[in-house]
């Protein structure tokens, strides 16, 4: 048997459903913050993520999926969509033909990580991002949108981080001190934070081994180095919060793993999906437009797992699916009228099936109870004689006959405007 990739997963039907609230929720209120839908392609130029993401995060340097195709090009499944966002801002000149730049994605994201609870190699994404505005108010609504969505989700417990990692003018005197900090500490941590202290310091922040925590503890916070414009803006976006109601912590840690972020960054923790308990990340990032050949632009966005808020979401969000109705034929006779009628419930826009090898009455009823269906419509010799259609309630399991002209009718008061539950 071939089995599915290490670190992917199939959606089945039952658990399908689950997404499809996610993503429904999650376009409904990016389109009430106006917000446009784009899609973007899932492959890319390499050099779009090793430039855009950063040469010295994680994601570039260990978890691309990055190969030479046929035609000799270097070409990676994108690990992040704000890159690519970026870049089709910049080669279709958004901002000239939106009315405003401000973007949603939703698809699949790549990085060979090693899976565990709530992370994978494939992965899903809904993708914000806003391009040209700067004002901390902005910042505000980003979060808010983030934190809306969490909500209306129903998942209970989440936890707002912020910080600000400031900007290009104050960024080196942070690092320089988060350096001289680390100090006689920086042999002792482990490989991968002495290479980060010599090319980027800032991911000492990112390090997860437990004997490096104390030493990080005690490093220098970013709040405390930014330039005056940068604590203006920071303070704020933490203003703008407040004035929503939205509750929010600053963690000092919260570098993000990215390198393009300047000024606000955050988090959005879930307390049910175990260690992988970001449920979204995201901020601003000045720079980047620039980076990848664009105009100088700010720009700021963010990221949910939807595996994670899947995950997440509380128990009462059950799976659901239309009622159905069900239609059984009585005899081989029967069987081109059942078509007939299961074709004009459909086309009236009901859902209906039945079955398709030919069975006995009894066998067809067991379909129906398998299916939930909520009516089921008999169609046999005798009714056709007479007109008519006998509809029996599966709850109940009453019947009655009713006219064939009249049976769309009786169906649709029947399933429309409610939907079943499934266990
Ligand atoms: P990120 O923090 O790398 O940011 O990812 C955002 C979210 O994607 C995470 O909080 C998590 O929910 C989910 N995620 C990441 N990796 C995995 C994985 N291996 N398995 C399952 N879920 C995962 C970004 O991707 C930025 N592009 C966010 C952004 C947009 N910043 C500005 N604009």
């Amino acid at each position: 048997m071939i089995t599915a990739i290490r670190g992917t997963h199939d959606i089945l039907p039952g658990e399908v459903e689950k997404w499809h609230y996610v993503e429904r929720t999650a376009r409904r209120l990016c389109e009430r913050y106006g917000y446009v839908e784009i899609r973007t392609p899932i492959i890319e130029r390499e050099e779009l993520f090793t430039k855009g993401t950063g040469e010295t995060t994680d994601i570039v340097q260990k978890e691309m999926y990055s190969f030479t195709d046929k035609g000799g090009e270097r070409v990676t499944l994108r690990p992040e969509a704000t890159p690519s966002m970026v870049r089709a801002y910049v080669e279709h000149s958004l901002e000239q033909v939106l009315p405003a730049t401000k973007l949603f994605s939703l698809g699949p994201m790549f990085r060979y990580e090693r899976p565990q609870k709530g992370r994978q190699r494939q992965f899903h994404q809904l993708d914000v991002e806003v391009f040209a505005m700067s004002d901390p108010a902005i910042d505000a609504e980003v979060i808010d949108l983030a934190w809306t969505l969490v909500n209306e989700l129903g998942i209970g417990q989440a936890e707002l981080l912020i910080n600000s990692v400031g900007c290009k003018a104050c960024r080196p005197a942070f690092q320089q001190a988060l350096v001289a900090a680390l100090g006689d500490d920086l042999p002792k941590m482990c490989q991968d934070c002495q290479r980060r202290a010599r090319t980027n310091p800032l991911r000492i922040y990112d390090c997860k081994v437990e004997a490096d925590q104390p030493i990080i503890d005690r490093l220098p916070h970013a709040i405390d180095y930014l330039c005056e414009a940068c604590a203006a803006h920071f303070a704020g976006v933490r203003a703008h919060l407040d004035a929503f109601g939205i509750p929010w912590r600053i963690s000092h840690r919260l570098v993000r793993g990215l390198d393009y972020y300047t000024r606000t960054t955050f988090e959005v923790l879930g307390q049910t999906i175990g260690a992988q308990n970001a449920l979204l990340g995201g901020g601003r990032y000045d720079g980047l437009v620039e980076s990848l050949g664009g105009p100088d632009r700010p720009g700021i966005g963010f990221a949910a797992g939807l595996e994670r808020l899947v995950l997440a979401l509380p128990d009462s969000v059950s799976a659901t699916r239309p009622r159905r109705a069900f239609v059984v034929a009585i005899g081989e006779d029967a069987r081109g009228a059942a078509l007939t009628l299961l074709r004009e419930l459909r086309a009236a826009g009901l859902a209906a099936d039945m079955e398709f090898e030919s069975r006995g009455v009894r066998a067809q009823m067991k379909r129906a109870d398998r299916l939930k269906a909520y009516v089921t419509l008999v169609v046999g010799g005798d009714e056709l004689a007479r007109g008519e259609v006998t509809v029996r309630d599966m709850a109940t399991g009453a019947q009655r006959p009713v006219a064939r002209s009249a049976v769309i009718e009786t169906v649709r008061t029947a399933l429309t405007g409610r939907e079943t539950t499934e266990a």
